[in-house]
């Protein structure tokens, strides 16, 4: 059952975090789909602008559509991730997304609020949620680049006018996480601080945590034993997800990790098996790997087992 992430949210505020799971493909959404019924979890999807256009969008909405008859039981959000003003009018335009993401975090202040407020008016008036982004993260988004030393944490009193004035219904801040496979140089660093005075700021509204990947060592060692060269390569530490929930994290993004499991299971695969060329073969172990790397994330988030909770909410 597609829902919007705000009902969602108000489930989870305050005790545990919603795990955005992106997706491009057909064996990444058997295993997500899986996954969240293994653990009965409430999930969102995301779909970023790369994956939209990485086959046909109207493919992957068809393979979620499918999923859902295929697991019937299964509750989530179909989200937009990381969209321009132009994207997020064709998903609202669409009617198959319940959520979408406008990410001006780029652009001046006034200009971020302004093209956040486009796109809210656009997305309210049919019923569709909006999570917008204040501050910069580092590493590489689709059309933003920022080094990590220049990344910009968000400002706890911008946040509060950003909200009130742009009327966005979630908001991504920039506590110190970056996208990608390489997040820290030194020892991590996520900002509590900051995210504790943004909180209090914004008490009872959801935050989302982008970059949030753990890039687990194992898997790093893995992927490098078979053939892989990824040095340095590292994330955030999962157990810290429980006291980010706490203070309003809602929502945390997850995308990198679960291509590590897609790299590990295919070099680790041909390596053992340089004969093969079944496509099948690697691709149902990456389904059932990717299906255990999921519950294993829900655990992390504290979504796990509140399946249920969340139907007598929504229905
Ligand atoms: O934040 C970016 C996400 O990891 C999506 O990545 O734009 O390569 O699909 P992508
Ligand atoms: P990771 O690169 O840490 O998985 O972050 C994903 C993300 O923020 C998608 O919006
Ligand atoms: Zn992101």
């Amino acid at each position: 059952m597609i829902v919007t992430t705000k009902k969602l949210f108000e489930a989870a505020y305050g005790k545990y975090a919603i795990g955005a799971y992106n997706i491009n493909n057909l064996e990444q959404a058997m295993g997500l789909f899986q996954g969240n019924i293994d653990s009965q979890a409430p999930f969102i999807i995301q779909i970023s602008k790369g994956s939209r256009s990485y086959t046909n969008k109207l493919m992957l909405e068809g393979i979620i559509r499918a999923a859902d008859e295929v697991f019937p039981e299964s509750i989530f959000a179909v989200h937009l991730d990381h969209g321009d003003e132009a994207t997020c009018m064709d998903c609202i335009k669409s009617g198959f997304y319940s959520s979408v993401m406008i990410d001006a975090s780029s652009e001046p202040y006034e200009k971020n609020i302004e093209t956040t407020k486009r796109v809210v008016d656009a997305a309210h008036a049919k019923g569709i949620v909006v999570e917008a982004e204040l501050g910069q993260l580092g590493g590489v988004e689709e059309h933003v680049n920022v080094s990590e030393d220049n990344a910009k944490l968000t400002n706890p009193d911008q946040a509060k006018d950003f909200v009130e004035r742009s009327g966005c219904d979630s908001l991504a801040v920039a506590i110190g996480t970056s996208h990608g496979a390489f997040k820290f140089q030194g020892s991590q660093s996520l900002h509590f601080d900051v995210l504790s005075q943004i909180q209090k700021n914004l008490p009872g509204f959801p935050l989302v945590m982008h970059g949030s990947s753990s890039v687990p060592q194992e898997e790093v060692e893995r992927i490098n034993a078979a053939g892989g060269k990824l040095l340095g390569a590292k994330g955030v530490d999962a157990s810290q997800f429980r006291q980010a929930a706490q203070l309003g994290v809602t929502k945390i993004n997850i995308d990198t990790d679960g291509r590590l499991v897609w790299t590990r299971v295919h070099r680790e695969y041909f390596l053992e098996h340089p004969e093969g060329f079944d496509l099948r073969a690697p691709g149902k172990i990456f389904m059932a790997e990717y299906a255990k790397f999921i519950a294993q994330k829900n655990d992390y988030l504290g979504s796990a087992g509140h399946l249920e909770e969340v139907r007598k909410l929504v229905s």
